[in-house]
């Protein structure tokens, strides 16, 4: 009994209860409270059955024991057409009363929305981090999804390299992302808020850490933040202000910039990092600070393992300068 316990209390730990941010039973949008109301449903038939069940074994095994006295088998019973009628009808009855909110749900969620109803977001998930672009808006980010509240948002999603699973269990999901194909399927953010979301397939050694977080903000924040994204993409990165700033640049420039954009320039191979300083998680896993950038440049690997950053093998003067550059990549207004 005690380690039924301690198992129960383990179990409950690991389900995430309590974290509205992180979980699936506390929908925060249509689409995660349609989810929720499918999984209240046949977990509630399944609970019922499973009682049934065990009430019926239960009086079997007690009624028809082997008794003080009782010689050979008892008298066998074979087939029994009433019996077999009920265990097929109730089943099948059971089925349906699943099947046709589930199937109706489904195509309720599986509806595509055009761009005057909906914003779009392309997501393209990556070994391990995930990419966001907002192809009407001409504007990309990483790790950060930013989303306005109480609209929908339709949802098209590919892999570039092996399979994923696009899932932030308070707005619903999950759906694959896959190399070479495009899925689609929308979500909609009811409150503001910080939430969580997930890889949900097993893609590599750091599929654990391939988190991202969803900022949902009120429609003028995102609109506003929409605009300052734009102008700031549009143009060449800023030149940075202090001299060690300055230094970071020039190794940044160097080093970064094959891979990484910022502003209107540079690769797509890593992250997007215009809006880097703005983000409160490294590499999405990490709390945002200079530590734990410097940690992050010296080795990539150590933090997530299998990921594709090379180590740029950087001195600790270097790494200094570097993180005082990345510090400025901003596009809010006040500079944390
Ligand atoms: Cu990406 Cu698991």
């Amino acid at each position: 009994w005690r380690q039924l316990f301690l198992f129960g209390l383990l179990a409950l730990a690991l389900s995430g209860c309590g974290k509205e941010e992180l979980s699936a039973l506390t929908p925060q949008g249509p689409v995660a409270a349609m989810q929720f109301d499918l999984m209240k449903l046949t977990a509630s038939i399944m609970i019922g059955v499973f009682i049934v069940v065990v009430l019926i074994l239960t009086y079997v095994l007690i009624r028809f024991r082997k008794r003080p006295g009782q010689e050979g088998i008892p008298k066998q019973v074979e087939g029994s057409h009433t019996l077999e009628i009920i265990w097929t009808v109730i089943p099948f009855l059971l089925l349906i009363i699943m099947a046709v909110p589930t199937v109706t749900t489904g195509f309720t969620l599986g509806k595509e929305y055009n761009s005057e109803e909906a914003l779009q977001v392309r997501v393209t998930a990556h070994q391990f981090w995930w990419e966001f672009e907002y192809p009407d808006l001409g504007v990309a980010t990483a790790q950060d999804l930013v989303m306005p509240v109480g609209q929908k948002v339709q949802f098209t999603l590919t892999s570039a390299d092996v399979m994923h699973a696009f899932w932030i269990p308070a707005l619903g999901g999950k759906i694959d992302t896959n190399p070479g194909l495009d899925n689609k399927f929308w979500l909609q953010a009811d409150r503001t808020g910080t939430f969580y979301g997930k890889c949900a397939e097993l893609c590599g050694a750091s599929h654990a850490l391939m988190d991202f977080k969803v900022e949902v903000m009120e429609q003028d924040a995102f609109a506003a933040w929409i605009d300052k994204m734009k102008g700031v993409q549009a143009v060449e990165p800023a030149k940075a202000q202090t001299p060690l700033a300055v230094q970071g640049q020039q190794i940044f420039d160097k080093s970064c910039l094959g891979c990484h954009a910022v502003a209107g320039k540079g690769g797509k191979m890593g992250p997007n990092l215009t809006n880097f300083a703005d983000r409160t998680l490294i590499a999405g896993i990490l709390n945002h600070d200079d530590e734990n950038l410097a940690a992050w440049l010296k080795d990539p690997q150590k933090v997530k393992p299998g990921n594709l950053m090379p180590n740029l093998n950087l001195d600790d003067e270097q790494v200094k300068a570097l993180v005082e550059y990345m510090s400025t990549l901003s596009v809010k207004d006040e500079q944390k």
